[in-house]
């Protein structure tokens, strides 16, 4: 019985998973697809580099042609990053009729419609499960589990190194750059762990999962993107205190015919499910109109959780193989892209402030919102160690974001105020 043969590009975190994955379950996989798979070629960067997994050295090579021109590879499996090299990659290995399973997340936020339109036009699978929220099967739910529903909602923890960090900081009240380092060593972070912390990582998946949940061609500029880097101590303390955990949150809303998709650090309420979502873990949760609420769960990042995405992946592309029915499966956003502005956008903010500690300086501030007709749910105020400053911490009522913009404006040019600290979205906890 011949085998199925892949090309691995990349042995690092992901790929070496990969291989682990697919040498411990090849009794699996041999029943389900009903011939052995086997690795052909592993495309890196040095060779000589020690690995996480034993893999015949004769396997490795340097030259990505070696493996997209190879007639008998039938799956290419991407596993080493990278935008504009390895999207040419990918088109080559289409273009040959080799069928691709990514973890890019990068590449399909960007050029994903180009890929898979090509991937289409070729009969080729082009999958990529992988690529938002690592083990869990998001992108297969969204698609075959609730195609028959009409999602309005998304909102997840997609990016486990952020999770991690705020999850140590705010519980051992670790310190950010050592839990950021811990996050490295663990696999979690991107090679570039910027991408995480600044959030970018987590506006890729969101633009991925809107694209497909929305049925919306959005793109990664649609996706207003805030990280984590200024989030404080303080902030995480006074979070807890008025009864909220800060996350990393992605949300995707849908009301009519328009949509917003952002990410940034939001408090949460303590009783809101995705509040108890801890370390690397990722939390996706789903509104459909008939099927009201969802909440998918699991390890969003590390080597075998993602290599499961993959691997699994990979037994689709061979299942349509036996079926004859590949680059059958990607359907085209149905809706024009419509996208909300700042006056439709609508949540509750949490904002800390230091002001001169005087007589009058609480009457201006609440003036400043009354114009807006934006009221209070919680208000804090605590004198500061400085002399004659006074810190002020509050959470709104729900205010649109063009007037919270506006009221944050005139918050700066008023004498009274030293020092707009922060302020986050707010989800959860009543009106
Ligand atoms: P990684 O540990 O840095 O591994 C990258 C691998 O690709 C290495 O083996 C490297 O070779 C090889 N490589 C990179 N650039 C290359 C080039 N130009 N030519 C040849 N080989 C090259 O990365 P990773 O964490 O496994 O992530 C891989 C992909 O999966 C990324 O797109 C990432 O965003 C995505 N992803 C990662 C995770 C995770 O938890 N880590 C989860 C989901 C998705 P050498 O080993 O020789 O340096
Ligand atoms: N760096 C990513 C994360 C890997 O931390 O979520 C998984 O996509």
């Amino acid at each position: 019985m011949k085998a199925i043969s892949i090309g691995l590009l990349g042995l690092g975190t992901v790929g070496s998973g990969v291989v682990k994955i697919i040498e411990n379950h090849q009794d699996k996989l041999m029943h389900q697809i009903g011939c052995p798979v086997q690795v052909k070629k592993v495309l890196v960067q040095n060779i000589h580099k020690e690995r996480e997994v034993a893999v015949n050295q004769s396997l490795l090579t340097t030259s990505a042609e070696e493996i997209i021109d190879d007639p008998d590879i039938d799956i290419i499996i991407e596993v080493m990053g990278g935008l504009e090299g390895t999207k040419e990659l990918l088109l080559k290995a289409l273009k040959q009729k080799k069928h691709v399973v990514t973890a890019n997340k990068d590449l399909m936020a960007v050029h994903g419609s180009e890929l898979l339109t090509t991937a289409s036009l070729n009969s080729c699978d082009l999958f990529y499960e992988a690529s938002v929220a690592g083990g869990i099967p998001i992108l297969r739910s969204l698609v075959d589990g609730l195609a028959s529903d009409r999602i309005t909602k998304m909102m997840g923890i997609v990016n486990g190194t952020t999770n991690y960090i705020l999850t140590k900081m705010s519980k051992q009240g670790s310190a950010y750059d050592d839990v950021l380092a811990e996050a490295q060593r663990l696999g979690y972070a991107e090679s570039d762990p910027t991408a995480d912390v600044d959030g970018l990582d987590a506006a890729r998946k969101m633009a991925i999962l809107s694209t497909l949940g929305f049925s919306m061609k959005i793109d990664l500029d649609d996706v207003k993107v805030k990280g984590i880097r200024s989030v404080s101590e303080d902030d995480l303390q006074y979070g807890k205190q008025l009864g909220y955990t800060m996350k990393l949150i992605g949300i995707a809303q849908r009301e009519g015919e328009k949509v917003e998709v952002s990410v940034q650090p939001t408090l949460l309420a303590d009783a809101h499910p995705l509040a108890a979502v801890n370390d690397e873990y990722n939390a996706v949760y789903v509104y459909g109109e008939a099927v009201g609420e969802t909440m998918f769960y699991g390890p969003g990042a590390g080597s075998l959780p993602t290599a499961t995405a993959i691997v699994s992946d990979l037994v689709g592309v061979m299942k349509n193989m036996r079926l004859g029915v590949n680059g059958k499966s990607a359907i085209s956003p149905q809706y024009e892209k419509k996208l909300k502005q700042p006056e439709e956008i609508y949540s509750k903010y949490f904002l800390r402030i230091h002001v001169k500690d005087e007589v009058g300086v609480f009457a201006n501030i609440t003036s400043v919102f009354a114009e807006h007709g934006v009221s209070f749910e919680k208000i804090l105020q605590l004198p500061l160690k400085e002399a004659e400053e006074a810190e002020i911490v509050l959470v709104t009522h729900r205010s649109s974001l063009e007037d919270f913009e506006q009221i944050l404006n005139k918050l700066r040019d008023l004498s009274a105020i030293n020092e707009i600290k922060s302020s986050y979205r707010v989800e959860g906890g009543g009106r």
